[in-house]
């Protein structure tokens, strides 16, 4: 039986769920059978070949619903192909200091799933889609409203992985 790859990722303004869909069409035009879930649904790991894991920043940090997710599942998803992705705003350069800093964001991820190999994806800032405290958060660090999505980098990656 040739089981799905599933893209699973958490999202709180959408960014992350669009290039989830973006990452899910690209292994689809690759020939695999694909699902792609918000984690929030509680996928069953077991019922995939592969997984594709993502989340957006928050604060430094991965959502919590995947820290969870993953820690209830890293088990499993050690004996199978994993990957990983990251969609964020700053530290997106390639100088020492920010890709330091980047890594830093999933650091406590790659200690429960270390063999999965990772990329980061700039994401987008669009204050009509955050909840009320986490836009008084952005306007406080004076953040700006764009969309960073590098949309050829992200179909790139989605078309090598798992190869
Ligand atoms: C309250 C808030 C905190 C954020 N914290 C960080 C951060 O610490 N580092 C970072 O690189 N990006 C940060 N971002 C940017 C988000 O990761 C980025 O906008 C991402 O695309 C959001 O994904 P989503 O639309 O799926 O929620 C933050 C955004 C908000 C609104």
């Amino acid at each position: 039986m040739n089981k799905p790859i599933l893209v699973t990722y958490a999202t709180r303004a959408g960014s992350t769920g669009e290039i989830a869909v973006a990452i899910g069409e690209t292994l689809a035009a690759r020939g695999f059978p694909v699902e792609v879930q918000p984690v929030k649904e509680n996928p069953t790991v077991t019922n995939y070949q592969a997984v594709i894991l993502g989340s957006a920043i928050r604060m430094g940090n991965w959502l919590p619903e995947m820290v969870k997710f993953i820690e209830a599942n890293h088990h499993t998803l050690n004996q199978m192909p994993v990957a990983l992705f990251t969609v964020h705003m700053l530290n997106a350069t390639e100088d020492e200091t920010s890709r330091a800093a980047r890594q830093a964001y999933t650091a406590p991820i790659r200690t429960l799933l270390p063999d999965a190999p990772e990329v980061f994806f700039t994401g987008r800032m669009d204050f009509s889609r955050l909840s009320l405290l986490d836009r008084f958060i952005s306007r406080m660090v004076k953040a700006v409203e764009s969309d960073q999505r590098d949309w050829e980098k992200i179909h790139t990656w989605a078309a090598t992985i798992l190869a």
